[in-house]
């Protein structure tokens, strides 16, 4: 067991809607439990310059509905070496703070697991949008960007059936399908391409011909990041059915955005359950969210393991788009 008066808490890699409110949310829980809170600015990055704000109750106000995260974000390199690791821990002391919160995705969460080995009590927030963390059905960040892809297929829909174009939309996710798989089934794609499933070009044009056939006005396919590039899949659709094709990549805009209900929802339930952790002593955890419950995951355990796509989402997105 370890005694925290001091709790730190930072933001790391790529920012997602809805860190906002995990900070808050930590801010609050923390001054509830008459403990003191320091805002860690800039990552790993701010906590190597000793980029400290002492928070109060007020610091985090009007921020719940906010994308982005109020403490910036950054990726640092120096931070991944022995040496970076250790004039992290000497900043923290030298702070007085305690315990710590991460909320990132996997990479933070690493560097979050590199803290703990050197003894201070860590608890990590899964907070990207690319919900590619094992262990947790969700991560803070993934629904607002799923609902920023469905906003932009509806949109790209109209004008798709206009001009009875075959459409293909890249979304982001780096190495997972996760939200291509989301979208690509609440957007109702033709086809949906992912890192998890071999892409089959040949599968691909069947649908899209037999659409046709049927009398279908327009294509829409979902290509993430992490599967193909849309540019490719448009030009091979193109040369091999003579289909007029248009790209879109839609890149950051799926990252901003006010977050929604249901992120504000996850990342407030995730922020205080954090702090609630490291007052019961835990160390070296994840939150997690399985059937509508908070968990308290052994951070090294999730870190080792790969996010497992439910590939009958997948099929249920081919029998419906049929
Ligand atoms: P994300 O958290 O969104 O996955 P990154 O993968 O870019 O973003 O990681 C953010 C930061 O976390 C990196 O810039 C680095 O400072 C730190 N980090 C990433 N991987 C490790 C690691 N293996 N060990 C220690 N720190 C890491
Ligand atoms: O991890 C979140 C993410 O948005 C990925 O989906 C994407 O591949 C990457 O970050 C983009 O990174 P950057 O913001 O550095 O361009």
């Amino acid at each position: 067991m370890y005694e925290v008066n001091r709790i730190g808490v930072l933001t790391s890699g790529g920012d997602a809607p809805g860190m906002n409110a995990a900070i808050r949310a930590v801010v609050r829980m923390s001054i509830f439990h008459g403990l003191q809170v320091t805002g860690i600015k800039r990552g790993y990055l701010g906590l190597l310059k000793k980029e400290f704000v002492k928070f109060s109750l007020g610091s985090v106000a009007d921020i719940i509905h906010r994308g982005g995260t109020i403490l910036r974000t950054a990726r640092c390199e120096e931070f991944k070496t022995e040496d970076g690791q250790r004039q992290a821990i000497k900043n923290l002391q030298e702070e007085g703070i305690d315990a710590l919160v991460v909320i990132g995705g996997e990479g933070s969460l690493r560097g979050a697991l590199a803290l703990a080995n050197y003894g201070i009590p860590v608890v990590g927030i899964p907070a990207t949008i690319d919900n590619d963390l094992a262990g947790t059905e969700l991560s803070i960040g993934f629904d607002t960007a799923v609902n920023n892809v469905v906003d932009a297929i509806n949109k790209i829909r109209d004008t798709a059936t206009s001009h009875e174009r075959v459409f293909i939309i890249e979304v982001m996710g780096r190495k997972s399908g996760q939200i291509a798989l989301y979208a690509g089934l609440a957007g109702g794609a033709e086809s949906i391409l992912l890192p998890e499933i071999e892409v089959d070009m040949n599968e691909v044009i069947f649908k899209l011909e037999r659409g046709i056939n049927r009398g279908k006005l327009h294509s829409i396919i979902i290509v993430a990041e992490g599967a193909a590039s849309a540019l490719e899949v448009g030009d091979d659709i193109r040369k091999r059915t003579g289909l007029e094709t248009r790209i879109t990549i839609l890149g950051h805009l799926q990252r901003g955005g006010t977050p929604t209900a249901m992120d504000r929802m996850l990342a407030s339930r995730m922020g205080a359950k954090a702090v609630e952790l490291l007052l019961q002593g835990a160390n070296r955890k994840m939150v997690g969210i399985a059937a509508g419950e908070l968990l308290a995951l052994d951070l090294e355990d999730v870190l080792s393991r790969e996010k497992v796509l439910d590939r009958s989402i997948w099929e249920l997105a081919a029998v419906l788009a049929i």
